[in-house]
């Protein structure tokens, strides 16, 4: 067990699988008491599960982020677990429709928003307010993608919520860093995940991204988690408004 996060709670979405989950243990390895939030109760109890057997402490929270009740209840019940949050990593991401853009209807348009955008920026706003009442600092970590950055065929829309929860990192850093509040990106490439699986699981597209990326290999959930440990630990006191591109090198071609 590591010391990096000794005291600091830290609320993770999307930490029943893949990148959260990756994300959730390491924090509970550098100290941290882990509030998982995802959807289902199931998965986030195996991880919770697995933290305890590892020694740490770890509290599973079913919570659609996307909904502004469900994500006070978890704030709610967060505090009444462990008394206060210092670090908040918005992951929970969904992409419901892969394909040209203009092809995307209502309905995907909504949930990609309601989740990627709303969900990210109304986490912050809790956990900023909850921050500012304790006169605390505090680390804010969101999981955007190399694709808001670029252009994405086939995932415009999904990229173009990437792209806004860039802006919003860069201009809540600037109107927290007074009250000692960081926000931060990660900006990973392509990782082996459930959410990635289309892509990762079709030989010919897998070796197309292999060939392309300095690292020679596909990037994996534990790839993305030291990046958060640092962002949210104290050793990245005087980082605020960055996008750490974790991707191997892919974007560098
Ligand atoms: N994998 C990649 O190649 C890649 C690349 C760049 C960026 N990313 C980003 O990395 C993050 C994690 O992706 P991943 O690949 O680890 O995905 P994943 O394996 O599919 O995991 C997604 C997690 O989010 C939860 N979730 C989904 N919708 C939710 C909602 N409405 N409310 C609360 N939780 C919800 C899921 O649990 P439940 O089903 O229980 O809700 C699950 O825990 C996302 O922000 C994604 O955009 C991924």
């Amino acid at each position: 067990m590591g010391e990096r996060l000794r005291d600091k709670v830290a609320i993770v979405t999307g930490a029943s699988r893949g990148i959260g989950a990756a994300i959730a243990a390491h924090m509970a390895e550098e100290g941290a008491k882990v509030v998982l939030v995802s959807r289902k109760i199931e998965g986030l109890q195996a991880v919770a599960d697995e933290i305890r057997g590892n020694s740490g402490d770890a509290t599973p929270i079913p919570c659609h982020a996307g909904r502004a009740d469900q994500r006070q209840d978890m704030l709610d019940q967060a505090l009444k677990a462990y008394g206060k949050v210092d670090i908040l990593v918005n992951n929970a991401a969904t992409n419901p429709h892969f394909g040209p853009m203009l092809t995307i209807d209502d309905r995907a348009w909504d949930k990609t928003f309601e989740v990627n955008v709303k969900g990210y920026f109304g986490m912050i706003q809790l956990v900023a307010g909850h921050l500012q009442k304790r006169k605390a600092k505090g680390s804010i970590v969101n999981i955007a993608s190399v694709v808001g950055m670029m252009g994405a065929p086939m995932q415009g829309v999904y990229a173009m919520t990437k792209a806004a929860v860039i802006s919003m990192t860069k201009t809540l850093a600037m109107e927290l860093g007074g009250v000692g509040i960081r926000v931060n990106a990660i900006a990973p490439g392509l990782i082996e995940t459930k959410f990635a699986e289309v892509l990762v699981g079709n030989e010919e597209f897998r070796k197309m991204i292999v060939d392309r990326t300095a690292a020679g290999r596909v990037g994996q959930p534990r790839d993305i988690a030291g990046g958060a440990v640092f962002l949210a630990s104290d050793e990245s006191d005087y980082l605020t408004g960055d996008v750490m591109t974790i991707d191997g090198g892919w974007t560098l071609a």
